[in-house]
């Protein structure tokens, strides 16, 4: 579980602790500097997903996933992978030591590049991160960054990122959009409920809670719905949106926000458990998962 929109360091902090950190924020990945153990984890979490996720994620991540032939066996080289997915969208992935600020963050995704945190987590903390690390960010980010339609979406998400900062001062209902497709986001395929959310499919428990669990709403994608909608940091999602397809989140994104973002300034907003009588309700919640387990 983990959060993209956390307070994060400055640029001078991070440069006291690792001097040759670019502007924006890049590092070399080091690849040849893991050991045995970091790349056992990835192995373990890599095996483990992709069991897992069978029958759980749509096929557009099985497809990024074949086309990018990440490896079980070994931390990804971020770039020989970025040459595999270059070929495919344009998408590069470049390695960052934290979670980096929102502006910078939004500019490489502008230019087609997406910050992958170059550590991995340790071997006795397979289900916790606090910061997304290399299996977050590469295997649960890159394979949909491989489907032409969704990684155009990602870039188009970074300029308007970028424009709602600098025209409107605002951020906030963007991050909402952004937690509620990129990371937690379903879709109702042709073979049913999937998942594509990589704060999902990089997840063990949330993989399986997210489409078995009766206790959160399941809701059809509206836009402006979601941006009224507050998140949940921590714990399991009491709240889903589904979308038919990935050309629909593209279609309805696609569209200037001024409008949008002038209707945000009043209005209600909503938390998640609330159902409203204009949802589309693909299932509707029992509300029974408290923290860290199943009520009875
Ligand atoms: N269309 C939005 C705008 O005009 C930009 C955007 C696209 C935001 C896709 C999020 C996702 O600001
Ligand atoms: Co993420």
């Amino acid at each position: 579980m983990e959060d993209p929109h956390k307070t994060t360091p400055t640029l001078e902090e991070m440069r006291a602790r690792i001097p040759d950190i670019g502007d924006d924020f890049t590092v070399p990945q080091f690849w040849e500097k893991y050991d045995e153990t970091q790349h056992g984890v990835w192995r373990s979490l890599y095996r483990r997903q992709s069991k897992l996720l069978k029958d759980r994620a749509c096929d557009e991540f099985f497809q990024g996933l074949k086309g990018l032939r990440l490896t079980e066996d070994r931390i990804p080289h971020f770039e020989r992978t970025s040459d595999e997915l270059e070929k495919l969208t344009g998408w590069r992935i470049v390695s960052v030591p934290c979670r980096v600020p929102d502006k910078i963050f939004f500019e490489h995704l502008a230019n087609k590049r997406f910050p992958a945190g170059r550590f991995i987590r340790p071997p006795d903390e397979l289900d916790y991160i606090n910061q997304p690390d290399v299996f977050h960010d590469v295997f649960g980010h890159s394979p949909m960054l491989a489907h032409p339609v969704f990684s155009e979406y990602m870039q188009a998400y970074g300029k308007g990122a970028l424009r709602a900062m600098r025209e409107f001062d605002t951020l906030p209902h963007l991050a909402r959009l952004y937690w509620y497709t990129v990371e937690f986001g379903l879709i109702n395929s042709k073979a049913g409920m999937r998942i594509y959310g990589s704060g999902i499919v990089s997840s063990k428990a949330e993989s399986i809670y997210c489409l078995d669990s009766p206790s959160p709403d399941r809701i059809g994608f509206d836009l402006e719905r979601i941006m009224r909608t507050e998140y949940q940091r921590s714990d399991f999602q009491k709240l889903y949106f589904v979308i038919d397809s990935f050309e629909q989140l593209f279609r309805d994104t696609y569209q200037d926000f001024a409008s949008l973002y002038a209707r945000l300034k009043s209005g209600p907003s909503y938390e998640p458990g609330q159902v409203l009588p204009t949802d589309r309700v693909f299932t509707r919640g029992t509300h029974t998962y408290v923290g860290g387990t199943f009520a009875p």
